[in-house]
């Protein structure tokens, strides 16, 4: 199967003084189109360094990135800002909702940027909103809504546009046990039913059986790549 994404001996150094920080070094992955992977690893492993240049937010210091098969690292700012927007979606660990905004008019307001029209933008944000669950929430804002909730509007919000592939840095680590696998849940849904792929770090070892596919990273280098083959036969089964 081609890979969605692939990077080729990717790193990326930061210059602090006189030193230099190896934060990634050499890694080489593919992620699979509509799979759900999990980087794990301990604080400071260069997991949100990763996920941030596979998401063209960072420049690896040197390396290939391929999205698509298209090869970003070869790409001016602009045009990897133009597939940014187009085909990719985020989802943080703070939510990073507008808090004067309800949950409805934060996911229009950024179909609006996307250059949808009003109508389009109404329709399509309620329709996210029902696929997170959240449609009689919609009219509340941020604060009135808990900390699931809201994950749950930055989801929608990160799906609007029909992105191809999300990346989200820890999205369940503000989030109690409960509300951390509903949405994990959702993320399996997004994958099976709506063909999404979704790159996603974390800490927490409860939700490693949730990945298609999970790439232990140590000290900026890959140490395990691990397949699930659970959901694989679900995928096999489903379509026969
Ligand atoms: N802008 C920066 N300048 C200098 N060093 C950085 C910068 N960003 C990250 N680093 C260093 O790179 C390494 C990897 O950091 P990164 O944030 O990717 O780790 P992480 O796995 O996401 O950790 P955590 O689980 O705590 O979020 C760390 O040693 C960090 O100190
Ligand atoms: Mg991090």
């Amino acid at each position: 199967m081609v890979p969605i994404i692939s990077t080729e001996a990717i790193s990326r150094e930061f210059h602090v003084g006189k030193d230099v920080v190896h934060a990634l070094k050499d890694i080489n992955i593919n992620i699979e189109a509509k799979t759900l992977t999990i980087l794990k690893g301990r604080s400071g492993s260069g997991k949100t360094t990763l996920i941030n240049i596979l998401g063209g937010l960072d420049k690896p210091s040197s390396g290939k990135l391929v999205f698509d098969g298209e090869e970003i690292t070869k790409l001016t700012l602009n045009k990897i800002d133009n597939i940014r927007r187009k085909h990719m979606g985020f989802i943080f660990q703070s939510f990073a909702l507008i808090s004067l905004m309800s949950a409805f008019e934060n996911v229009e307001f950024a179909l609006k940027i996307a250059g949808y029209s009003y109508s389009e933008a109404k329709k399509r944000a309620e329709e996210c909103l029902e696929l997170v669950g959240l449609t009689k929430r919609m009219h509340h804002r941020p604060q009135e809504m808990s900390g699931g909730e809201q994950q749950r509007v930055a989801i929608a919000r990160a799906i609007a546009h029909n992105p191809r592939i999300i990346f989200a840095d820890e999205p369940t680590a503000e989030l109690d046990s409960h509300n951390a696998v509903l949405v994990m849940k959702l993320f399996r849904d997004l994958v099976e039913k709506e063909g999404i792929t979704i790159v996603m770090t974390t800490h927490d070892p409860n939700m490693m059986e949730l990945g298609d596919c999970v790439i232990t990273l140590e000290d900026g280098l890959v140490i395990e790549e691990k397949q699930n083959e659970l959901f694989k036969g679900e995928a096999n089964n489903g379509s026969m």
